[in-house]
């Protein structure tokens, strides 16, 4: 049977355009293993920090040096005109180097991309444009679980509980003297501090901070107003951070969770990226009655967004109270083979190479049965 091509997109315009490409070397590699070689050929597409599709040689050498390129405009049409100047080594399925292949060769996409960009229906819009099969969730479920704000009233709507937050937006912050006091009154009104304040469209903690004070709440207000347009700001938790992965379309499974610990303040962008200073624990011992909660509240927001294929879910558990809040869902999360999410399916007993291939799969099934 001829392989089916797998079109890996990685990279992206976003903070997290290193992760993406970890995230895609593990996912070739694991197309690479067991039963997926005979299955899958990849076809590497490579979107650099400007924005730029870099198919064929350039992707293939991103890939296998996991570093990333950053083209200037000329740079970039001679790599175009020239592509088999590039050596080439490393993934052996890939197409043969020099050779290039058309997007209309890919029988399936790979979008792994996270963040704005990517995981926020953007990619997903064009790929459905395209009328071909991807990984993930679509526009609308892309869309829910990149806004916090649509997201929180998703899940609001479907009875998930979750902290009380005020939305706001930027032209608020950016107010005349007179208005913007009355946006901090009316927070402190709501909230009390701690409370955290986030653009509403990033990810990796990126522009969050945790405020306890009015100068605090003012300065981060104005801070977040520069990353987005839409903000939120939510009442502070003292919690534990566990997780659940879910895999699949209508009728999803769960993972066991698993918590993330760290000795900083809270998961701000230094404690993600710094190796070690954080730790990832699965299973978790909370008791059953928890653990069974947060699954079923996994599966419930997953469905509450329209998510596809695959999400992470990411909670709060107040041990004191037993109370679990949802934080968010994220329906493209880190990929890489030490990521939360493959670990979290690893320890149900998916593993990674089944995983990418549960994953293709999936994305085959959702585009018949919507042509269907
Ligand atoms: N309401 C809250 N109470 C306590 N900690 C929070 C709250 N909101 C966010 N945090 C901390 O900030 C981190 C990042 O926030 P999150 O909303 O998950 O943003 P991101 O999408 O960037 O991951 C969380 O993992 C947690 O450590
Ligand atoms: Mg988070």
């Amino acid at each position: 049977m001829a392989k089916q091509k797998v079109g890996l997109l990685f990279g992206g315009c976003s903070g997290e355009h290193e992760v993406s490409i970890t995230s895609a070397r593990a996912i070739a590699s694991a197309l690479e293993q067991d039963d997926n070689q005979t299955k899958y050929e990849i076809l590497p597409v490579y979107i650099d920090k400007t924005g730029k599709w870099q198919p064929s040689n350039l992707a293939r050498q991103v890939l296998d040096s996991g570093e990333p390129l950053l083209l200037t405009e000329e740079r970039a049409t001679v790599a175009n005109e020239d592509d088999s100047s590039l050596t080439v080594t490393g993934f052996s399925s890939l197409t043969p180097a020099g050779q290039n292949f058309s997007y209309s060769e890919i029988d399936v996409w790979f979008p792994i991309l996270h963040g704005p960009n990517g995981e926020d229906g953007t990619v997903q819009g064009l790929l459905s444009l395209m009328n071909v099969p991807f990984v993930g969730s679509g526009v609308l479920g892309s869309a829910l679980g990149m806004d916090k704000i649509a997201m929180k009233m998703a899940f609001a709507q479907a009875g998930l509980p979750q902290v009380k937050y005020v939305a706001v937006n930027r032209s608020q912050v950016y107010s005349s003297p007179c208005v913007f006091p009355k946006l901090c009154n009316d927070i402190e009104a709501q909230l009390d501090y701690p409370c955290f304040v986030k653009p509403a469209n990033l990810g990796s903690s990126v522009g969050i901070a945790k405020v306890r004070s009015r100068d605090e709440l003012e300065e981060a207000l104005d801070n977040a107003a520069s990353y987005d347009r839409r903000i939120v700001v939510e009442a502070g938790v003292t919690a534990r951070e566990v997780e659940c992965a879910v895999l699949g379309n209508d009728n999803p499974k769960v993972s066991v969770p698993g918590e993330i610990t760290f000795d900083s303040d809270f998961y701000d962008y230094e404690t993600k990226y710094t190796k070690g200073a954080a730790q990832l624990h699965i299973p978790v011992d909370l008791p059953n009655a928890v653990t069974s909660q947060i699954q079923e509240m996994a599966i419930e927001a997953f469905l509450a967004v329209d998510a596809a294929g695959l999400a992470r879910v990411d909670f709060f558990y107040l041990e004191e109270t037993e109370e679990v809040f949802i934080n968010e869902i994220n329906t493209f999360p880190g990929f890489t083979s030490t990521s939360m999410y493959p670990r979290l399916w690893a320890h149900s007993g998916v593993s990674f190479p089944q995983l990418v291939d549960r994953l293709i799969k999936l994305a085959v099934e959702r585009y018949n049965e919507s042509k269907s």
